[in-house]
């Protein structure tokens, strides 16, 4: 049996697209999927962890094993890991939300939303109306966010609540706008996570993703690869004691839809003029759409 760090080599030659992708529902179509393999929800009932395939139950125990394990030193490795980028491309998402600069109404929800970056950056650069609520399923990571947003003094504008995307603790149509950053890859069912973000929005509510995605640019594509197989481990291994956190974020980035796929996925849970903004060659994407 060959050991962790060699798998992790071997992988970067792994097909693009929807490898080991399980997320829409039995019946749901969506062109551009890899045709060799029924990527919906097996009979087994199996689901992708990283590369591993693992029991479609234990799935988001796995998830949350890596994130409360790694709550504390997250925002350093998003840093390090990215180079500051991942800051960028949260501002170019804040660009695309445009939360009003007035005293109008606005109510956030940004699920997964962690340490509470993206929170904090949308109503901390809007109007007094703009309010947010960060939405987690793990309450390491929550307990982080609450304490950066007490530390801006913007606690009453900016709420947290423990829930998990694929069942929202919130009634239908209660929100204007619903953003979600590197988190949908490590929900279990896509689908049903992008339902419920259809059915919380109000309409004319908006819906958007910020996620890792596909590059497609010559060379790039192959500095991502090493980057990511070979750097990034190692980083974690030094920055945070752990190596194997990281090769998860690593190979569920691998896993989930290219940026054509997933835009279906989003159509296909009812929103509407759907389109998708490439960030660094692709490295990241920005999938928007409305509720109308
Ligand atoms: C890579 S972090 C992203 C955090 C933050 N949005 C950011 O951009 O910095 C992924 C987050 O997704 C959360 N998460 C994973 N599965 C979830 C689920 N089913 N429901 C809600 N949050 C989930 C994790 O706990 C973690 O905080």
């Amino acid at each position: 049996m060959r050991c962790a760090s060699c798998r992790a080599r071997a992988r970067p030659e792994r097909p693009r697209g929807f490898t080991g992708y399980r997320g829409p529902r039995r019946g749901v179509s969506v062109p551009g999927m890899n045709g060799s393999r029924d990527r919906t929800l097996s009979a087994a009932g199996t689901a992708t962890f990283g590369f591993r395939e693992v029991a479609e139950a234990e799935r988001q125990g796995l998830v949350n094993e890596v994130f409360s394990g790694v709550a504390e030193r997250y925002d350093l490795m998003n840093d390090l890991m990215s180079g500051g980028l991942h800051r960028l491309w949260k501002d170019d998402l804040i660009v695309r939300l445009n939360p009003p600069r007035s005293a109008v109404p606005f109510r956030l929800l940004d699920v997964a939303g962690g340490t509470a970056d993206v929170a904090l950056k949308a109503v901390g650069t809007s109007g007094p109306g703009v309010s947010a609520i960060v939405c987690d399923i793990s309450p390491e990571m929550l307990a982080v966010g609450k304490r950066k947003i007490a530390e801006a003094g913007l606690a009453e504008r900016i709420g947290t609540v423990l829930g998990n995307a694929e069942a929202l603790p919130f009634t239908d149509r209660s929100f204007d706008a619903y953003t979600i950053a590197f988190g949908i890859r490590n929900v279990t069912h896509i689908d049903r996570a992008l339902a419920e973000a259809y059915r919380v929005l109000k309409p004319g509510g908006h819906f958007l993703c910020l996620e890792f995605s596909h590059v497609d640019v010559p060379i790039l594509d192959k500095l991502y690869d090493f980057h990511s197989f070979e750097v990034i481990p190692r980083l974690g291994a030094l920055a945070a004691g752990a190596a194997e956190p990281y090769r998860y974020l690593v190979e569920s980035i691998r896993n989930f839809p290219n940026q054509q796929a997933f835009a279906e996925l989003v159509k296909a849970a009812g929103f509407a003029n759907v389109s998708v903004r490439n960030l660094t060659g692709g490295i990241a994407a920005i999938h928007s759409g409305w509720r109308i």
